[in-house]
């Protein structure tokens, strides 16, 4: 597999959707092949799964089932879009994955993180972002930006937990990507959208140069394998006795 696996974190209200259309915009742009894809979602059993965990905030749902649901949609989108688009050497953007259960399940309603781990590992058979960019904001100021935008799941009906709900999450984002500093980079979002994006194409333009180079490496040693065999076949050629 290669392709390129970027992921977009954080709390709610932090930016993250106009970053990942800027940056989808850009990649287009420059003539490269995208897939731009969010969670939960993605995929028409994704969305339908969306349906029940964020827009209905009178339906009780219970934290297991909220993971289990969250994680289901997560197994569907990995096999029927995520891995055969890096399959098939495309870029691949989504807002939220992995990282989001353990933020908002694990550390903001304290679900058990090894459980979590593993339901993640199940679901994604251990596919992992190349980039996670965590766009990190105070939460006031994220609860701000939302206005009266309806908040996913049990967070639109229990809005007074709001605030500490998500600074646990942010904490929990910050020690992700303390533990992981290779792949998870944090951004300070609270600035101008542009000053944010500009922090995100620093981020992903090095990489997309690694995939350039990389893929010509293969191309070139592809062309140097199919040359050499071609002299093989000459030479073989050359060497059966010629007919009286
Ligand atoms: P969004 O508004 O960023 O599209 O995300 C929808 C909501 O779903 C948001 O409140 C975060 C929440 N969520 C989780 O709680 N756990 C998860 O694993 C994912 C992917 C999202």
């Amino acid at each position: 597999m290669s392709g390129l696996f970027i992921t977009f974190e954080g709390i709610d209200g932090c930016g993250k959707s106009t970053q990942r259309d800027l940056l989808a915009e850009e990649l287009e742009r420059r003539g490269l092949d995208v897939l731009v894809t969010r969670e939960p979602g993605g995929t028409a059993i994704g969305e339908d799964i969306r349906r029940i965990l964020v827009s209905d905030a009178s339906v009780h749902i219970a934290p297991t089932t909220e993971l289990l649901l969250y994680v289901a949609a997560r197994a569907q989108h990995v096999a029927e879009l995520i891995k055969p688009a890096l399959d098939a050497d495309r870029i691949v953007v989504s807002d939220r994955y992995t990282d989001s259960t353990v933020a908002f399940q694990g550390y903001g309603r304290g679900l058990d993180l090894e459980m979590i781990a593993v339901l993640n590992k199940l679901a994604t058979a251990d596919l992992k972002p190349d980039l996670t960019v965590v766009f990190d904001l105070d939460p006031a100021t994220a609860r701000g930006r939302l206005g009266s935008r309806p908040i996913g799941g049990l967070l639109g009906a229990f809005d007074e937990q709001h605030s500490d709900f998500h600074k646990r999450m942010r904490q929990g984002y910050l020690k992700m990507a303390r533990s992981e500093p290779s792949r998870i980079h944090v951004v300070d979002a609270s600035g101008a959208i542009e000053e944010t994006y500009s922090k995100v194409l620093a981020l992903v333009l090095p990489m997309l140069e690694e995939v350039r180079r990389a893929k010509s490496e293969v191309r070139s040693q592809e062309e140097v394998r199919s040359s050499e065999s071609e002299v093989r076949s000459q030479e073989s050629e050359a060497r059966k006795p010629s007919n009286p």
